[in-house]
């Protein structure tokens, strides 16, 4: 019997891959930028199972003419550049990556929580570029930010980051609000309210919703100005659930005095994005999960996943599990 085919978008490590030698054909994209949708296309068209990225867009046409794809087994914890529905219809198993990078992405959204509260990145250039000067070398209104303790921090998804943020809040001493699309009965670390409620105390906002079909533009202009005055907002979610246009907008008047974004509508963010020209705005690229270990992680559950449905066992980590019910 002929071995199962899987294609792998991204060079990962040989010893992360290891586990797939020798129970598959093996086939890795050795490109150094992300596939093209042809050359994803074309290159996924014979095979049994993919290890994808996120930023590789599994579209319906895609998936439309594949014929042979079992599985898909992303190394990331969203789904949303797959279109799950479509995997589902064609009974392909979509794999995902949660429980080992919640901890990390909440370390980022508290940095950059904590970066644009105290202006870090504003300060760090002012003292590069050589503007610290001797004949003023400190003076009581010398930049001045907002307290994190003692503060109100709002999260936004009370899912593993969120969560893990609330729990970061706590240790610093802040009031820490919740609110959660769907009811949750056992919240830790927050104070459950309504969204409006939450919104409008929070002095810092931290986004930890899934971007769906739901959540696009979820804070658009309304909920951005139905923010309190003077509030930070922190996006490690996902890009398209901010209003980028609204939250320029909202900066720009004064109404937030500053942003913390790792995801964006449009990633790489477009040099004519409004957002570059401010200064209260403290930007990654999308960087959440990227410590060693954790993308070490992520890789593992992936081929981990890949793995299972290749030796004839459930996959570990499934966003899909109905597919198995019509098998
Ligand atoms: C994910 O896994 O969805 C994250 O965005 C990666 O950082």
């Amino acid at each position: 019997m002929s071995l199962k085919r899987v294609f792998v978008t991204y060079r990962l490590p040989e010893d992360i891959l290891r586990p797939l030698r020798g129970i598959c054909d093996l086939e890795v994209w050795t490109g150094t930028k992300p596939m093209t949708p042809p050359e994803l296309f074309s290159s996924i068209c014979d095979s049994d199972g993919i290890i994808c990225l996120l930023t590789d867009e599994i579209t319906r046409s895609l998936l439309e003419n594949q014929e042979k794809l079992n599985f898909i087994s992303s190394m990331s914890v969203g789904v949303d550049h797959i279109d799950v529905a479509a995997a589902t219809n064609r009974n392909i198993l979509v794999g995902n990556t949660p429980g080992v990078l919640a901890e990390t992405t909440a370390d980022l959204a508290f940095g950059l929580l904590l970066s644009a509260a105290r202006r870090i990145p504003e300060a760090d250039k002012f003292v590069r570029e050589g503007q610290w000067l001797s004949d003023m070398p400190w003076s009581p209104d010398f930049f001045l930010g907002k307290d994190v303790h003692g503060a109100t921090l709002g999260v936004v998804g009370l899912g593993e980051t969120g969560t893990a943020v609330a729990r970061r809040g706590k240790a610093f001493g802040m009031r820490v609000l919740g609110w959660n699309r769907t009811q949750k009965k056992d919240v830790e670390h927050a104070e459950l309210v309504q969204l409006d409620e939450l919104l409008a105390e929070s002095d810092y906002v931290s986004i930890h919703i899934a971007r769906t079909s739901e959540t696009l533009l979820f804070f658009n202009h309304e909920r951005i100005m139905s923010m309190k005055k003077g509030a930070i907002l922190i996006n490690t979610a996902r890009g398209g659930i901010v209003d980028e246009t609204s939250l320029a907008n909202a900066l720009k008047i004064g109404h937030l005095a500053g942003a913390g974004m790792d995801v964006f509508e449009a990633e790489p963010l477009l040099p004519e994005s409004k957002l570059l020209n401010l200064k209260n705005v403290v930007f990654s690229p999308h960087i959440g999960s990227a410590t060693s270990l954790t993308r070490k992680r992520m890789a593992e559950l992936a081929v981990e996943n890949a793995v299972a449905v290749i030796t004839g066992r459930r996959m570990p980590f499934c966003v899909n599990p109905e597919v198995y019910r019509s098998r």
